[in-house]
């Protein structure tokens, strides 16, 4: 299994490109169920997780366009096997996002149940009780989800909490649906509104998305369209963040601080000068960073993707700090990881306090969730000496080039077999 070697102690500096949000690419790549119209995508990011849902839905009949840099087109008139199976979804819980749109346009799908997850139970419970509440049958047997409907009616629907995936999901499904479906604690997160610009792109009947009410006239057809992927906001955090912990300075093109303002403030709380374009963010930060306490929930708060690298650079700031996890309830695994290259973190149900040290030391770590990864990296980068991380797999699911993009920021980091 790959490793990731870095020697940290520099600080990073250069000029890099973000890649398009994984977040928004899978159920945008999910949308082209929706019809037997070409789907032309541009911006999107060649990760291992983008591989593995087009691979799912080559599997279901989906013609895949050859794949050329950024862009791809995919072209699902020939659908035939609404079929998820566990192999695949096992690897990639987003796999759910096929659910909706099968069920509208096929009438019928079959899913894995994602099963068990490093970060928590992560249920699928609303995305099934809403699409039963639009008149689908829904059996669970045998580990897999399977639904049936002759066409999905529109409905009244408020998930019990907010979902980011389930929302997505309704959203899908409602668009082909018969009549008017409102969606209501509708998750806000900007990869919400970017679908819902592409199913409207597609000629869907979208309104509030952005908003926690959204309302979807159902059609009787989509069509092909033409998407750019929006930028990836936690990618844009996380290489912020490295640039922070190693009293760097870096320019990040490609990108925009519209959809990052909780992230963007708490760095300038701890220390760090930041100025915006319209698409790029330039951060310089101090020779230490201060201890910034934050508490994660739905967007338009601190995101739970970006914690674990908060952690990362609160270990080495000075002072103490509190985060407070509330999505999900098992993700503090990197805390192990972070404590074995010398970090002061006492965990506490929920919450984690951070006491900055002054330095950290490279030791041997385990990734052990995508965003986990993304914080050992962020320590490794800070720390004195050589941090060999262990099953990067983790990051090559969510972070395009990563070793490519810290080699232009100056960073010694190499990959080993
Ligand atoms: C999405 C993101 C993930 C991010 C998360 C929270 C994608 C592909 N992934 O995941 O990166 O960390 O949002 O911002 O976009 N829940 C239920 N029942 C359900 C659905 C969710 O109990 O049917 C719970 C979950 O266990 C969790 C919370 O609701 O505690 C939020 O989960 P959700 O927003 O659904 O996360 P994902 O969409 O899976």
């Amino acid at each position: 299994m790959d490793k990731l070697a870095i020697q940290g102690g520099v600080a990073l500096s250069g000029e890099i490109a973000v890649s398009g949000a994984k977040n928004a690419a899978l159920p945008i790549l999910c949308a082209a169920l929706l019809t037997t119209g070409t789907l032309e995508f541009s911006n999107l990011p060649r990760l291992r997780d983008v591989a593995t849902l087009l691979k799912l839905l080559a599997q279901m009949g989906v013609r895949i366009g050859a794949e050329e840099g950024d862009r791809q087109t995919l072209d699902a008139s020939g659908l035939n096997n609404p079929i998820a199976p566990y192999d695949l979804v096992k690897t990639m819980r987003a796999s759910i996002l096929v659910l909706g749109p099968l069920l509208a346009r096929h009438g019928e799908a079959k899913v894995s149940l994602p099963g068990g997850c490093a970060i928590g139970a992560r249920p699928v419970d609303q995305h099934i009780k809403g699409l039963q509440a639009m008149g689908a049958e829904i059996a669970v047997e045998q580990g897999y989800i399977h639904a049936r409907a002759k066409r999905l009616k529109g409905a009244r629907i408020c998930t019990d909490m907010v979902t980011v995936t389930g929302t997505e999901n309704l959203m899908m499904a409602a668009s082909l649906a018969e009549g008017e479906t409102i969606i209501e604690n509708a998750a806000r997160e900007p990869e919400v509104v970017d679908l819902a610009n592409c199913l409207v792109s597609m000629g869907a009947r979208v309104s509030g998305a952005g908003t926690d009410i959204i309302r979807v006239q159902g059609v009787e057809k989509l069509r092909g369209a033409a998407h750019a992927i929006m930028p990836d906001r936690i990618e844009t955090g996380t290489y912020l963040c490295a640039a922070a912990a190693t009293g760097g300075k870096v320019r990040l093109l490609n990108t925009s601080a519209a959809y990052l303002d909780t992230v963007v403030d708490k760095l300038m709380d701890a220390g760090c000068d930041i100025r915006l374009t319209r698409d790029s963010i330039t951060l310089n930060a101090p020779p230490r960073l201060k201890s910034v306490s934050l508490r994660t929930a739905p967007y338009p708060a601190f995101p739970t993707d970006m914690q674990a690298q908060f952690m990362a650079i609160n270990a080495v700031a000075d002072g103490v700090a509190t985060i407070r996890e509330t999505i999900f309830e098992n993700r503090f695994m990197h805390v192990a990881e972070l404590q074995r290259l010398g970090a002061d973190i006492q965990i506490e149900g929920n919450n984690a306090i951070v006491r900055g040290v002054a330095n950290l030391q490279g030791a041997t770590v385990m990734a052990t969730d995508l965003r986990a990864s993304a914080s050992l990296v962020v320590a490794a980068l800070a720390a004195q000496g050589e941090t060999v991380i262990d099953r990067i797999y983790h990051l090559d699911r969510g972070y395009e080039n990563m070793e490519a993009k810290l080699a232009n920021l100056g960073a010694k980091a190499r990959r080993q077999a």
